[in-house]
């Protein structure tokens, strides 16, 4: 089939009063996150309850990238000697907040489950920096690892996934030269994927539970977007805007997971059905489908709202509420790692 192809569609520029009032706000908001984190880790010290059930196992630098330090898992049932699997995974954030520690219960728990070496990457923030310097960061990163003898690392079974900002990074950094023929899976969790569209476009292509909900992403996209994009970026990059990827750059295992209840949902779901060359979903397929034999493959958590994976960050009620959800989906995403790609 020929591919259609588009013309570029220019990130357009902001005002400077716009600019400074987004600049403020993030600014503000980093602020109020890492004190919020810090004395988190202050009263776990004295005894509080911690963020996460398993300690990286070590934590690595590379050269390529002297000032960010990533977070290794080794399952417990490691026994010296042999070589296991790889999950690298990249924090989300917006592409301006997170840290690699936020991931510390996913990193554990997938690790254990699933007998792999989970390692959790950093990467440089906006507005510090600004695309595709975290997709710059995360392709050399990932190479420093798969090159590092120190690290018993199944070279053949190597794969990759994200949350949020970190899935389309994810998705963006597999597409670097370097990295082809890599990297096996790709696991994409509630990813920005498609720039090319509005935010009412985004928002009217989901449903809302309640006629009053608003959407929160809504309000802050704009926010994150400007202070990520540099004027005139491509907003069909496909290091950007990855469901403009050509299917060949990609890992040839993808799966996508989308809440019901985001903005964001819609277009990974569009990223998925073109990848497939699917002409038109039924249904259930919007809730669910595989093609390929499995390697490509789409699930839309019903009833859940972006982030829904992240219950240890939560409140104990919400927390309580929210896990059983997310290690199902834990488990189905491994499932679909150990026992399908990465058994090919
Ligand atoms: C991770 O990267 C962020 C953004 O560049 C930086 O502020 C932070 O110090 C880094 N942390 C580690 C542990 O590398």
């Amino acid at each position: 089939m020929e591919q259609m192809t588009l013309d570029p569609l220019y990130w357009a520029p902001i005002t400077r009063f716009t600019r400074l009032r987004y600049l403020l706000s993030i600014y503000f908001t980093k602020l109020i996150l890492t004190t919020g984190f810090l004395l988190r880790k202050l009263v776990i010290r004295f005894g509080g309850k911690s963020l996460s059930s398993g300690k990286p196992t070590l934590s690595k630098t590379y050269p390529c990238r002297p000032k960010l330090t990533h977070r290794v898992f080794f399952p417990k049932s490691y026994e010296a000697g042999k070589s296991l699997p790889l999950y690298i995974d990249v924090h989300g954030g917006g592409f301006a907040f997170g840290v690699p520690e936020h991931d510390d219960e996913f990193c554990h728990f997938f690790s254990n489950h699933f007998n792999l070496i989970v390692i959790s990457v950093n990467y440089s923030l906006a507005p510090r920096v600004v695309f595709p310097v975290p997709s710059q960061d995360v392709a050399a990163v990932v190479e420093a690892i798969l090159d590092d003898d120190s690290l018993p690392i199944d070279q053949s079974r190597v794969a990759i996934g994200g949350f949020s900002a970190g899935g389309n990074l994810a998705l963006s950094a597999s597409q670097f030269p370097a990295l082809q023929g890599k990297i096996k899976a790709a696991i994409a969790w509630y990813a920005p994927v498609d720039w090319s569209v509005g935010y009412d476009y985004k928002c009217a292509s989901r449903p809302y539970k309640n006629a009053k909900d608003v959407d929160g992403l809504a309000a802050l996209a704009p926010i994150f977007n400007n202070v990520y994009l540099p004027t005139g970026t491509d907003q069909r990059d496909p290091l950007l805007s990855v469901l403009y990827a050509d299917r060949k750059v990609l890992p040839p295992w993808i799966y996508s997971i989308g809440a019901e209840y985001d903005m964001l949902c819609d277009e990974s779901r569009r990223m998925m059905v073109k990848l497939a060359g699917i002409e038109k979903l039924t249904e259930s397929e919007k809730y669910a489908f595989e093609r390929e034999g499995g390697k490509l493959r789409w699930t839309m958590v019903k009833d859940a709202k972006h982030s829904f994976t992240h219950w240890w960050l939560r409140a104990p009620k919400v927390a309580a509420l929210r896990k059983p959800v997310a290690e199902e989906m834990f488990m189905e995403a491994g499932k679909w790692l150990t026992e399908q790609a990465f058994a090919e």
